[in-house]
C-alpha cells in the first residue's frame, strides 16, 4: 500500500487536514460520505466519457457510449429508484461496449480511448459497489449538489486547445490522486467491510491518476510541470482551507 501511495503523496501538495479526518471518522458522517462517494464514482465515469466522445471517437461510437451510460443515468435521474432492479438488471444486454472507432486527425485518440474506457468500466463498477453497500445498510441514494472542489479546479482550465484537454487531464489526475489519498486515510477508521472495500479501490484509483497524467504528458508533447504545479497549488488550497460543506473532497471543516 505504501508503494502505491508514495508517488501520490509526492504529487499532491498537501495531505488531508486532520480536522477533515476527525469529522469523517465520526459515525454520523458515514452516510454523507457514502452518498457523496457514490455520486463521485458516476461523475468520474461521465467526465471520462465526455472526453472520449468530444475528442476521440466518431459519432456512431459516441452514441454507443451514451447507450452504455444510459442504465446508470436512468437510475440516478429517475424519481423512484428501484435499487434491486438496477443492480440485478441484465448486464450483458445493457452494458457491453463494442469496438469504438476513432475519428481521424487526433494522434492520441486510440490511447485516450483505451485508458478511458477501462477507467469508465471501473468507475461504473465502483458506483454499483458503493450502491450495493449503501443498500445493505439502508442508506438511500440521492443526487448531491457538487461542492467547490471540482468546480474550483475546472475554473483554472485554459480555453484554447490542446491546452483545454491537457488541463482537464491534469485535473482528472488530481481528483483521482486525492481520492486515493483519502481512501487510504479513512480506511483504518472504517468497519471491516468498508475498510476492505476502500483498500481495494486504492489500486484502480492510483492507476487512474497515472493514466490521466500520462495522457496529459503525451498529448501536450511538452513539459507540463508548470501546469501541474499550478493545479497542485490550487488543489492544496481547496483541500486545506476552511469549507462550510462536508463532502468527500471538501476542505477543512469549519471549527
Ligand atoms: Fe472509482
Ligand atoms: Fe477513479
Amino acid at each position: 500500500m505504501q508503494q502505491l501511495l508514495a508517488p501520490i503523496e509526492q504529487f499532491l501538495a498537501c495531505s488531508t487536514p486532520e480536522r477533515w479526518i476527525d469529522k469523517a471518522k465520526q459515525n454520523e458522517s458515514l452516510t454523507t460520505l457514502l452518498i457523496d462517494h457514490c455520486n463521485c464514482e458516476l461523475k468520474a465515469a461521465q467526465t471520462a466519457m465526455f472526453l472520449v466522445r468530444k475528442y476521440a471517437v466518431d459519432k456512431a461510437s459516441g452514441e454507443q457510449l451514451l447507450q452504455w451510460a444510459k442504465p446508470f443515468e436512468d437510475f440516478v435521474y429517475k424519481k423512484d429508484r428501484d435499487i434491486e432492479a438496477f443492480l440485478n438488471r441484465d448486464v450483458k444486454k445493457n452494458d457491453l461496449i463494442g469496438e469504438l472507432v476513432c475519428k481521424p486527425g487526433f494522434a492520441h485518440g486510440a490511447d485516450l480511448v483505451d485508458k478511458m474506457v477501462r477507467l469508465i468500466k471501473e468507475e461504473f463498477h465502483h458506483f454499483e459497489q458503493v450502491l450495493a453497500i449503501m443498500h445493505q445498510r439502508g442508506i438511500v441514494y440521492e443526487n448531491r449538489r457538487a461542492g467547490r472542489y471540482a468546480k474550483g479546479l475546472m475554473r483554472q482550465v485554459r480555453t484554447h486547445e490542446p491546452a483545454t484537454l491537457v488541463d482537464k487531464l491534469i485535473v482528472g489526475a488530481f481528483i483521482e490522486a486525492r481520492s486515493c489519498e483519502r481512501f487510504a486515510k479513512l480506511a483504518p477508521y472504517l468497519d471491516d467491510e468498508l475498510n476492505r472495500f476502500y483498500v481495494s479501490l486504492l489500486r484502480s484509483e492510483a492507476r487512474h491518476y497515472q493514466d490521466y497524467l500520462t495522457l496529459a504528458e503525451n498529448i501536450a508533447n511538452a513539459d507540463i510541470s508548470e501546469r501541474v504545479a499550478h493545479f497542485a497549488a490550487i488543489e492544496a488550497e481547496l483541500i486545506s482551507s476552511e469549507d462550510s460543506d462536508f463532502q468527500f473532497h471538501s476542505g477543512a471543516p469549519a471549527q
